[in-house]
């Protein structure tokens, strides 16, 4: 009896030990099977490391070269524009003495051709110069000549510039600035600030049909100037109000028989505001609802 339940006992012991040893050679096929899937992994993740290393390397390969490109354009266009200026400068000075009339007189044609070569010169100049500060902007060799400006000054000299071309096309032009810029004087640099109203006026002259309104507001709210340029001209639709900041965009179908532009004045007004730590940017209802030209001056950014 006692023999025959050790047998039994020994044959359940057996069998559990069998059991195990299968349970053991379970796990460790499971453990081995893990490791190599870890193993696979680690390796699909070094894989991908490198690849990431070497795509790291070609954009910083790509960001090196178009710094290089950047540098040769900036460079290229600044030995241009003075190349160019010089020939520039002559024949916009001995048109003008031809003009005087220094040299003898000139008949209506010979006064007409002269005229012409006159404008087509100064035309080209401003253009190159305006191409000249972009590039000078986009490299960062643009530097700011700050001395203590009085923007109500600044805006009465600017409207002054324009008057001439809006009298000529009976355009109304209003300026309504708040006492507190009246005595007030800010660190700006005068000359960039006064291109800026300049472009910003002429594009309003240019865009306003004869008989409408330009009017120029600028008020003070802590510390911030804020400048506006309105008119009641053919506005700009809302898909190209952003659009018009980049460097040689023009509306298509614009007024066709004033002087036409490069498409660069607003680029560079936008880029010497944001130079002063303010913005400059667009709004209208959209074309044929007039323009408003908006740009913001911190007070406390420029003196500091
Ligand atoms: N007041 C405005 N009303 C309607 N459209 C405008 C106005 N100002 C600018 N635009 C649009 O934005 C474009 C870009 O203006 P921007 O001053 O940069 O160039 P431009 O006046 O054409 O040429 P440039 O200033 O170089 O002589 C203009 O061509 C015009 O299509
Ligand atoms: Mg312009």
């Amino acid at each position: 009896m006692l023999w025959r339940r050790c047998k039994e006992q020994l044959n359940r012991s057996e069998k559990e030990l069998e059991e195990l040893k299968k349970y053991t050679a379970d796990l460790e096929r499971i453990v081995s099977d893990k490791t190599r899937a870890l193993e696979e992994a680690h390796m699909a993740l070094q894989v991908l490391n490198i690849k990431l290393e070497v795509q790291k390397t070609h954009a910083e390969e790509s960001k090196l070269r178009a710094k290089a490109a950047n540098a040769a354009k900036s460079e290229f266009l600044s030995s241009m524009s003075h190349e160019l200026r010089t020939p520039l400068n002559a024949i916009i000075g001995f048109s003008e003495i031809l003009q005087d009339r220094y040299f003898g007189d000139l008949n209506e044609r010979q006064a007409d051709y002269i005229k012409d070569i006159w404008e087509s010169g100064k035309h080209l100049l401003a253009l190159i110069n305006d191409v000249l500060d972009i590039s000078k902007v986009e490299a960062g060799k643009m530097e700011l000549d700050l001395s203590q400006v009085n923007i109500s000054v600044l805006l009465l000299g600017s409207a002054a510039m324009i008057r001439e071309k809006v009298v000529k096309h009976n355009i109304t032009m209003r300026i309504a600035v708040s006492d507190d810029l009246e005595t007030l004087t800010i660190a700006a640099d005068e000359i960039k600030i006064k291109q800026v109203m300049f472009n910003l006026l002429s594009n309003a002259a240019k865009f306003t049909p004869d008989e409408g309104e330009i009017s120029i507001k600028a008020t003070k709210q802590d510390s911030i100037i804020r400048v506006t340029v309105a008119d009641t001209g053919i506005g700009i639709s809302p898909m190209e109000l952003e659009s018009i900041f980049d460097p040689f965009y023009q509306v298509s179908g614009g007024i066709k028989d004033k002087t036409p532009g490069t498409g660069l004045g607003l680029a560079l007004s936008r880029r010497f505001i944001e130079m002063h730590g303010g913005q400059l940017w667009a709004e209208s209802k959209g074309t044929g609802a007039g323009s408003t030209f908006i740009f913001t001056l911190s007070l406390r950014q420029i003196t500091d």
